[in-house]
């Protein structure tokens, strides 16, 4: 029994060396997902274009020994294990286009520039769902990936670009949606001198302070983020001219301040400003009123006040866009002095009235009941003698007719 299970053990630690006849070849593809493989066989053989091994056990990647004359373009080694890809691991595979190593256990730290090395056509690099957590200065640079135009970072947990981190000039889409961004270094992104779009959502965003030089970006996706301002003509405009489309839904945007929205540029054709705590009042009716605007495909869902929650800006007419009344407005603003105006008096009368109770107890020890006053009236003959059970009477009338 012991024996059989160590037969079965051996068998099933040589695997890999087997798994080549388990691998499916259909037309162009060698189909090895499935298989439970805890390594990367051995590919020397290799001809077709498209390899998939995705959804085995494997954890480390190490050199792809495909024959010289390989043409792989395609390889998705998704849904695995990896959590180290030795440098140059993917140097022979001078034709891959598509590199999907999506769903597995990278970390940010482990990845250096020299893991992609010489991936000179590659076009696709899919790290999606990957623990990251932050990617270092020069990881994805043109040195190596000369020909990248769509990056997927997304899903990655990273909260932290280095500078340079991305360095692809000729980039068309990056995807960092899903992450844990709190702000944007715009010298993270260099060169994107050929970046279409930019997808940010879904992070932690507060603000956009600066993007980083993106002369032809077009899209630029900033939903589900917590920006409570964003000044697009500072912060995009100025280094990212040629945006038509920005997607803002799910912030935290109350207002839009008019000299903020470059709306008077031709290029932009859509804003969309979907769930956003928007307060549609007086001061957004110069939205309405503004002809560049009502041109392009505007969506501003207003959320206050009550009556107008949910319809679309754009469809008001200006006298629905009603501030409150200035005295209503000027109490509400002195509301919180009023209290505070009001609990400064009670605190004092307060602090009186104990004051006062302590006096009068004091005096009420010190008498320990009745007085009893003496007077005469001056001239000797008779003298009175009162009993006053009460101080005051006494203190009132003290000075005129009697003389204590
Ligand atoms: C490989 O096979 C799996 C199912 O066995 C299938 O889902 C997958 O699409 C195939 N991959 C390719 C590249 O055809
Ligand atoms: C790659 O494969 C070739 C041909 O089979 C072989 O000569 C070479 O030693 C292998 N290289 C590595 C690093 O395994
Ligand atoms: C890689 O394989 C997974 C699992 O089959 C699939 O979901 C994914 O789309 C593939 N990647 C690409 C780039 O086709
Ligand atoms: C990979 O290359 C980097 C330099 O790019 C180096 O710092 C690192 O030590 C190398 N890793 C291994 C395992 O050789
Ligand atoms: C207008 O923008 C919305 C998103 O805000 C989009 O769904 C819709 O397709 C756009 N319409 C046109 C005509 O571009």
């Amino acid at each position: 029994m012991a024996r059989a299970i160590t037969l079965v053990c051996l068998w099933l630690s040589l695997m890999p060396h087997h798994v080549k006849s388990q691998c499916k070849d259909e037309g162009n593809s060698r189909n090895c997902s499935f298989l439970e493989l805890r390594a990367i066989p051995d590919f020397t053989d290799l001809t077709v274009s498209v390899l998939d091994m995705s959804y085995n056990k494997i954890s480390t990647v190490s050199l792809l020994n495909v024959s010289d004359d390989a043409t792989l373009t395609f390889l998705n080694l998704s849904h695995n294990l990896i959590s180290a890809i030795y440098n140059s691991s993917f140097q022979k595979l001078r034709h891959l286009e598509v590199l999907d190593l999506s769903n597995n256990v990278l970390k940010g730290e482990d990845l250096y520039t020299k893991v992609f090395d010489e991936l000179e056509n590659l076009k696709v690099l899919i790290l999606e769902r990957n623990p990251l957590k932050m990617v270092r200065r020069g990881t994805f640079d043109f040195f190596n990936l000369l020909a990248m135009e769509n990056l997927d970072l997304s899903h990655c947990d990273i909260h932290n670009l280095e500078e340079r981190a991305i360095d692809l000039p000729r980039l068309i889409h990056l995807d960092l949606s899903w992450n844990r961004l709190q702000s944007l270094n715009p010298d993270a992104l260099k060169m994107m001198t050929r970046l279409e779009t930019l997808d940010l959502s879904h992070n932690d965003l507060s603000e956009i302070s600066v993007l980083p030089f993106l002369p032809v970006l077009k899209t630029l996706i900033l939903d589900n983020n917590v920006l409570i301002n964003v000044d697009i003509r500072e912060a995009v405009f100025k280094s990212a001219d040629d945006v038509r489309v920005i997607s803002l839904r799910n912030n935290k945007i109350r207002t839009l301040e008019q000299d903020k929205l470059p709306w008077d540029l031709e290029v932009i054709s859509q804003i969309d400003l979907t769930n956003n705590p928007i307060e549609c009042d007086c001061k957004l009716k110069w939205i309405i009123n503004d002809e560049n605007i009502a041109k392009k495909n505007v969506t501003i869902l207003c959320m206050y006040p009550d009556n107008l929650r949910g319809i679309n800006l754009m469809k008001l007419s200006e006298n629905e866009l009603v501030c409150r009344p200035p005295i209503l407005e000027i109490l509400l603003a002195t509301g919180a002095s009023v209290v505070a105006v009001a609990t400064m008096i009670g605190i004092v009368f307060c602090i009186l009235a104990l004051r006062r109770k302590r006096i009068r107890t004091k005096t009420c020890k010190d008498g320990g009941g009745n007085y009893t006053a003496i007077y005469s009236r001056g001239d000797g003959e008779e003298t009175h003698m009162v009993n006053i059970s009460d101080e005051k009477i006494l203190l009132r009338d003290r000075g005129k007719e009697f003389d204590v």
